[in-house]
């Protein structure tokens, strides 16, 4: 492999490499802006300048190919006497709102200023001022503090496929927004925030409700379709905040849709099911865990049972399930459900050009390679257990008796004559395999809602409750 010198130290390179990426594997990290390395490069920023052997002047680091033998330095007195250029010029209309921006603690901004800015500032003109349009129910706008990176004009064009993002007039007057300043049509509005190196461009749903370096952050999986892009769920005291997405070059590259990112909002919706119920003549009332299991347990003793599992569980859920359907009693049939439509993965599909999945639920693949059937029509038997995580979609179900065991809200939960409430995708452990037949890992971010219960200590209860019933 070719190889440069950056810094004094030897690296290797594949042709077509920046130095931006060379040098962050020599441990060199190189500021940046406009540069994204999931978008175009279009250097215009002039934030990543360096110095390179036999070349007259600064080069932007974004836009140079590493070459055999290259000798670049990245912190010669020319390099700083450059960028704190770039930085005083970015500053010029910059306004002093990092107490009350919700970028702040993680601003690619605040970071360069502070580590390669000038203490001093030249400039004593008036600073430039706008009138923000409405960007929709996603994004949030201030165009005051906008650097014009451009890299959320390329994200709609390049990835995003849409043209909505545009620069307007130009020089000292130039505006970033929307066509005719409409609102954000894409379905991936979210990701205009997560690249935006400042805070011109934040989350309405996240605005003022935690300062970033408050968050904890867990690595894990998006439940919303089978494409299992890379996510990591942000929370602090048992509370998530947002979810944004974590690089996955096979899967996601460096992006998440806005279904995907917001749907934790239902984990900790306030009609969510939190503890057990039982239908009593005048409607749904809180019973005992006791009480519920052991009223499950008799129902599932005689007559017809159906057991349908949602495809949103995981792979140790599924199979937890099915052994425990044997040992509780022979003849327990088990089906699954997900998205109306898209019963096996062979009726997945691509639902757009960029992420999205036809299956609503990601573990479609892995309840088929377990040898899981799909339901056919609609849930009919004497009684149907219903085991779900969260998103598979509801069949219609026909029974003298039934319960749902996991996550359900209470217009759901109102179908059934017991609610046994569960884990949801943030709140546990396990495995699912996306579309691709990849397996990956979702994590458990935060603590379990009111007395909700595991799948497997649903089971343990009900098989535990045989086996006294059984003794007696
Ligand atoms: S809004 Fe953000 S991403 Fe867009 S040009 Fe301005 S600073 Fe760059
Ligand atoms: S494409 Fe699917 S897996 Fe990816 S973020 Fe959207 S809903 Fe989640
Ligand atoms: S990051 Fe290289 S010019 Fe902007």
């Amino acid at each position: 492999m070719p190889k440069c010198l950056i810094d004094g130290k030897e690296v290797e390179f594949s042709p077509g490499e920046n130095l931006v990426k060379v040098a962050k594997r020599a441990g060199v990290e190189i500021p940046v802006f406009c540069y994204h390395p999931g978008l175009s490069v279009v250097a215009q920023c002039r934030m990543c300048y360096v110095e390179v052997e036999k070349m007259p002047k600064l080069q932007t680091a974004c836009s140079t190919m590493a070459a055999e033998g290259m000798v670049v330095k990245t912190q010669s007195e020319a390099v700083k006497k450059g960028r704190q250029g770039t930085m005083e010029f970015l500053l010029l209309n910059h306004p002093l709102d990092c107490p009350i921006c919700d970028k702040a603690g993680e601003c690619d901004l605040q970071d360069n200023s502070f580590g390669h800015g000038s203490a001093n500032m030249r400039h004593s003109e008036e600073r430039r001022t706008y009138v923000d349009v409405d960007m929709g129910p996603v994004i949030q706008k201030n165009m005051n503090r906008c650097i014009h990176c451009t890299r959320c004009i390329r994200f709609g064009d390049e990835v995003a496929g849409i043209h909505e993002m545009v620069a307007i007039k130009r020089g000292n007057n130039i505006d970033i927004t929307t066509i005719d300043g409409k609102q954000l049509k894409t379905e991936y509005a979210g990701n205009y925030s997560d690249i935006c190196p400042t805070g011109s461009l934040t989350l309405k749903d996240f605005r003022f409700k935690k300062r970033a370096w408050m968050l904890k952050k867990t690595e894990t999986v998006c439940e919303g379709c089978s494409k299992g892009c890379n996510m990591e769920i942000q929370h602090e005291g048992n509370v998530v905040y947002r979810c944004v997405p974590r690089e996955n070059l096979e899967i996601n590259k460096h992006w998440m849709c806005d279904e995907g990112r917001f749907n934790y909002r239902y984990t900790q919706d306030e009609s969510r099911i939190v503890d057990p119920t039982l239908r009593a003549p005048d409607g749904h009332k809180g019973a005992a865990w006791q009480d519920v299991i052991a009223t499950v347990e008799s129902r599932i003793r005689g007559g017809e049972v159906l057991f349908l599992l949602g495809t949103d569980l995981t792979n140790e859920e599924l199979s937890a399930i099915r052994e425990a359907a044997s040992a509780l009693r022979t003849g327990i049939k088990i089906r699954t459900f997900g998205t109306p439509g898209v019963t096996k993965t062979s009726e997945d599909g691509s639902a757009d050009n960029i992420l999205k999945m036809k299956s609503k639920t990601s573990n479609l693949n892995g309840a088929e390679k377990l040898g899981l059937e799909p339901l056919a029509g609609d849930a009919k038997a004497d009684t149907v257990i219903v085991f779900r995580g969260g998103r598979a979609a509801l069949p219609k179900v026909e029974a003298k008796w039934s319960a749902g065991i996991g996550v359900f809200n209470r217009e759901e939960a109102s179908g059934f004559d017991s609610v046994l409430p569960g884990l949801a995708f943030t709140e546990k452990e396990g495995t699912v395999v996306n579309h691709a037949g990849i397996e990956q890992r979702i994590s458990r971010a935060v603590r379990p809602k009111g007395t909700c219960k595991s799948v497997p200590e649903v089971l343990m209860s009900l098989l535990n409750t045989k086996s006294k019933a059984g003794q007696a």
